[in-house]
């Protein structure tokens, strides 16, 4: 399964840690999967135990919702250190991690390099569902939002305004492609709220 993962291109899955699951963007090199967290509640859970599975999925709704912390129903299993979510196709394994500072638009940070050897293979089934470019679009305005909501947060006003704009381009073309979720909206709603305070 790993194969299928083409070498140096961004997968998006999901990253399942002692209590907490993430959308994360993997690359493989060779037999491992990089990933950088930047901050959050896997990259804590992570450094206290690195025991974590890494799933996929082609539901770009639970992506979106794991991502900005709204509601889902999940069923989880697993064996020993390691939990999963019961479905999803995957691998687990131990992570390595180290702390390594960062430099982007956003500012400076301290990321979380981590990467993975799978151990062991998760079975799982997935639907049949299309490939849909609203679903893209979808991912896209989640990104931007998480990264709208560090930049309003360090009073980043021009980026934040950038941020905003895209989000709203890419809601365009989420409706032009057919895409009508209440998720959208909420995103769309939270960016309007955000901008509020940089205005
Ligand atoms: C599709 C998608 C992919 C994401 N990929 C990453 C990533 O690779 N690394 C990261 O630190 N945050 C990523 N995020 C943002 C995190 O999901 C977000 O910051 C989250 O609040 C942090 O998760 P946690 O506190 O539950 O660990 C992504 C968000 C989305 C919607």
């Amino acid at each position: 399964m790993l194969e299928l993962f083409k070498e140096g291109q961004v997968y998006e899955v999901l990253l399942v840690t002692k209590s907490n699951v993430t959308p994360v963007g993997v690359v493989r090199r060779g037999n491992r999967l990089f990933f950088r967290l930047f901050g959050g509640k896997s990259a804590e859970e992570l450094k206290e135990c690195p025991y974590a599975s890494i799933q996929i999925t082609n539901d770009a709704e639970l992506l979106v919702k794991l991502g900005l912390n709204f509601p889902v129903n999940l069923e989880f299993e697993g064996i020993e250190n390691f939990r999963w979510i019961k479905g999803l196709p995957g691998f687990y394994g131990r992570v390595d991690a180290h702390e390594e500072p960062y430099e982007d638009e956003l500012g400076e940070t301290m990321i979380l390099v981590c990467s993975m050897t799978p151990e062991g293979e998760i079975s799982g089934n997935l639907p049949s569902r299309p490939l849909s470019r609203a679903d893209c679009m979808l991912i896209e305005m989640a990104v931007d939002l998480t990264r709208l909501i560090v930049a309003v947060g360090s009073g980043k006003r021009e980026l934040s305004l950038k941020l905003a704009e895209k989000i709203d381009e890419n809601y365009g073309l989420y409706l032009r492609f057919g895409g009508g979720s209440e998720t959208a909206e909420r995103i769309v709603a939270w960016k309007r709220e955000l901008l509020r305070e940089v205005q």
